[in-house]
């Protein structure tokens, strides 16, 4: 592929052996695509994991001298001081997450520490070339803001942000971003929760391709267009869909097939989505905790907690994840207190996928996402998936039904 003269000097270690590496990954998934060139990217956001493999990279990156031209926000690992007051954190988490921070800091990252950068810090305007991990976050960048983003694994879009590019190809080029497959949907969508069941039932019938959607509400919450990437990403790779008047690209559903035919059609029913739920959720019945914020829980989540809960207090732990930001919200508007009092917690920071959990090994919550109950099965964590009114009354009553 071609490479101007910066490109070729980062390549054979004129700016050290850091971005070197990067820029060797970058040449290798340029090739692997087809990509003629680089372009510049002007955001990047990586899903940071605090596991083995992400800290040995960044590690070895951070080696070499390499320090990111685009500096990226970060995922969550887990709020070290918070866990360690709990005294749930063993001496090997602890030395994994101050390596993990440190690598991060020394790289030049952004320390956000959240998993949806794309509703606070990380903002692109339509047409802006950028490298994204995290499965909420590539189908919100291409489908809501539409801008340009491959679906990024951490290690490539730490290397974007190091070398400040990535390779022409994929969801940056129009022809890989037109519709290809209409998704109409009859099931009712009753709230935000719906569309979780929508993003897990669409990859399943649809199989691969660009989904456009048909028969959705008008109005639709920023909430709810998280969880549908989320889970469209988590379930099926689906890192773009078009729904007309909501994609910049779309402002018809003609427009998001760009004058072709879709090469599959389906329907979505009431049917498909009872089929799902059954499929991923616990039985119900006693549960010890509940959990909240995979993706980070936005402010106006938290609020409908509140809501919600009305002046009870829980008998299940109470755990609601979410980004630094929206905790000091959360404490500006009153509702930290009001979820402490109730014997709950807000914590920033923090993935639900993460050693910090371990009092929670082989127990049973509810949760309103079916992305926190896939990642934590390896955890011998056990799920009622619900939607979030039925599970703060389950945490109310220590029973979910
Ligand atoms: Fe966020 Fe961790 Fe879930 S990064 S989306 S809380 S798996």
């Amino acid at each position: 592929m071609f490479l101007n003269a910066f490109e070729r000097d980062m390549l054979e270690g004129r700016h050290g052996a850091g971005m070197a590496t990067a820029m060797k990954v970058m040449v290798a998934i340029g090739e692997a695509f087809g990509a003629e060139k680089m372009v510049e990217i002007s955001r990047a956001h990586v899903a940071l994991s605090n596991q083995d493999a992400d800290l040995w990279f960044v590690e070895k990156l951070v080696s070499g001298g390499a320090v990111c031209l685009v500096s990226p926000t970060v995922n969550p690992g887990f709020n070290l001081e918070y866990f360690q007051d709990a005294a749930s954190v063993n001496p090997l988490d602890e030395a994994t997450i101050k390596r993990t921070r440190k690598a991060y800091r020394t790289i030049g990252a952004t320390l956000t520490y959240s998993c949806t950068p794309y509703l606070e810090k990380n903002i692109p305007r339509p047409g802006e070339v950028t490298a994204y991990s995290e499965s909420s976050a590539t189908p919100y960048i291409n489908s809501v803001y539409g801008a340009r983003t491959n679906r990024e694994s951490a290690q490539s879009a730490l290397c974007c942000a190091v070398t400040g590019r990535t390779p022409l190809y994929g969801f940056l080029l129009d022809e890989y971003r037109r519709g290809n497959v209409l998704v109409e949907v009859e099931a009712d969508l009753r709230d935000d929760f719906d569309y979780q069941l929508l993003g897990y039932c669409v990859p399943r019938k649809a199989g691969p391709g660009v989904p456009v959607f048909t028969g959705l509400p008008e109005r639709i919450s920023p909430e709810a267009l998280m969880n549908l990437g989320a889970q469209l990403n988590t379930a099926g790779a689906v890192p773009m869909y078009h729904i007309a008047g909501i994609t910049p690209e779309a402002p018809t559903v003609e427009a998001a097939f760009k004058g072709e035919a879709p090469l599959r059609r389906v329907v979505i029913t009431n049917g498909d989505f009872k089929k799902i739920h059954d499929e991923i959720t616990a039985a119900p019945g006693k549960i010890d905790f509940a959990m909240f914020g995979c993706p980070h829980f936005t402010i106006a989540q938290v609020g409908e907690v509140v809501r919600l809960l009305g002046g009870r207090s829980f008998k299940a732990e109470f755990w609601v994840l979410t980004s630094s930001l929206t905790k000091e919200l959360a404490r500006r508007m009153g509702y930290l207190d009001i979820i402490e009092q109730a014997g709950g917690h807000i914590v920033d920071d923090t993935c639900i996928d993460q050693p910090c959990w371990r009092h929670l090994y082989g127990k049973r919550g509810v949760t309103d996402s079916p992305k926190c109950a896939y990642y934590t099965k390896r955890r011998n964590m056990e799920f009622v998936i619900m939607r979030l009114s039925d599970c703060v009354e389950a945490a109310v009553r220590g029973e979910a039904s």
